[in-house]
């Protein structure tokens, strides 16, 4: 392995020497047993590929086109809570290494970091968004990230309750150990106590256009593992829809994203773009979900574990990622993220 190769492959075991455990644990775990977090890096490695060749791939151009503009990343930053718990810096040291890198990072709506100072670092952002039972109790995070620039409107759908992880005996559940300040700062006071705050259990295809209205801004639908769940988001107005199992951390036993992945953009890929995450570790998976047909791939715990070493840790993981997929493209004989597609 290379050096940087093998930077990025020890990240967990540098955060675990790093992180107090409960937090460490947080990062990690999956729903119930974790069969689906621990199938979800192998299920991209299983992938094999025939590659191009007589192909000239002096240059090679990684960027993708993201809901029209385009990202120098075929990856983005998926959406995290307790980014200040792992980095005091958080969202804002997240932040400030994508811009860097030309990318797009995707804000949850459960940040310790007020949408305003994420967007001053100059970033590219989207607001993931959970609805709740009373939808209008929403509006005022809604407004704040409009005001603030919010390019996309990420609306969650596989959650309409956490689910349940089982902690370590011997560490203690992460929200008795951290600072409440680090989480929801774009929430008005007292938001969690109000009649109608918790997660709406009715989610249904109307709120993709009721966001969409009262947003102004494109809706990306993420948490679609069904392809009839990709068309009927789509009929509602969805720009984007994202096949993930929130990094095995809902259904347990969910499938894996990689073999959900090409049933979704056949059923709508062309009038949506389709993005992917979950187990995304190396260049290798980058190129396996571009040629499974998505448009781009998000990241949850590979630049969460990077922000234990701040911004420059982010900033190696969109570096190192992004030259391995650099590696993997001239190897397949691709030119392009976008000449990826049908390498099988
Ligand atoms: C610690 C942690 C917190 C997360 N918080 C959110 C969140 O607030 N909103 C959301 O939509 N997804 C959340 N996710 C799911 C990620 O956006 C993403 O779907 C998942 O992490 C991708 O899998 P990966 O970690 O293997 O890359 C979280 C994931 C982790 C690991």
């Amino acid at each position: 392995m290379t050096a940087e190769a093998r930077w990025l492959a020890g990240l967990e075991e540098r955060a675990r020497e790093r992180l107090a455990p409960a937090v460490l644990e947080y990062l990690l775990q999956g729903a119930r047993d974790s069969v689906t977090t621990g199938e979800a890096v192998d299920a991209w490695r299983s992938v094999r590929f025939r590659p191009r060749v007589l192909h000239d791939v002096t240059h090679v151009d990684p960027g993708v086109t993201l809901l029209g503009r385009r990202s120098e990343l075929p990856f983005g930053v998926a959406p995290t809570t307790l980014q200040r718990a792992v980095h005091p810096e958080g969202e804002l040291a997240m932040a400030t290494a994508t811009a860097e890198a030309g990318g797009v990072m995707v804000v949850s709506s459960n940040a310790g970091t007020s949408f305003a100072d994420i967007a001053a670092t100059g970033v590219r952002w989207w607001l993931q968004a959970y609805l709740p039972a009373d939808r209008t109790l929403a509006e005022p995070m809604l407004d704040r990230a409009v005001a603030a620039g919010a390019e996309a409107v990420v609306l969650t759908v596989d959650t309409p309750v956490v689910g349940t992880k089982y902690a370590s005996p011997d560490v203690p559940v992460v929200w008795t150990t951290v600072d409440p300040d680090l989480l929801r700062s774009n929430f008005d006071e007292g938001y969690d106590d109000q009649p109608g705050a918790e997660k709406a259990l009715d989610l249904g295809p109307h709120d993709i256009g009721w966001l969409a209205a009262r947003t102004g801004l494109p809706v990306v639908v993420k948490g679609v593992l069904r392809a009839e769940d990709a068309e009927r988001s789509v009929q509602a107005g969805a720009a984007a829809v994202w096949v993930s199992n929130h990094g095995g951390r809902q259904l347990d036993r969910a499938a894996a994203t990689a073999s959900c992945l090409p049933d979704v953009v056949a059923a709508v890929g062309g009038r949506a773009q389709v993005y992917v995450d979950g187990g995304i570790r190396t260049g290798l998976d980058v190129l396996a979900a571009l040629a499974l047909g998505a448009d781009a791939v998000f990241l949850g715990r590979l630049p969460l574990l990077a922000l234990v070493e701040g911004a420059p840790g982010v900033a190696s993981v969109h570096r190192e990622l992004l030259a391995q997929t650099v590696d993997a493209l001239r190897l397949a004989g691709c030119r392009a993220a976008t000449d990826a597609r049908n390498l099988l």
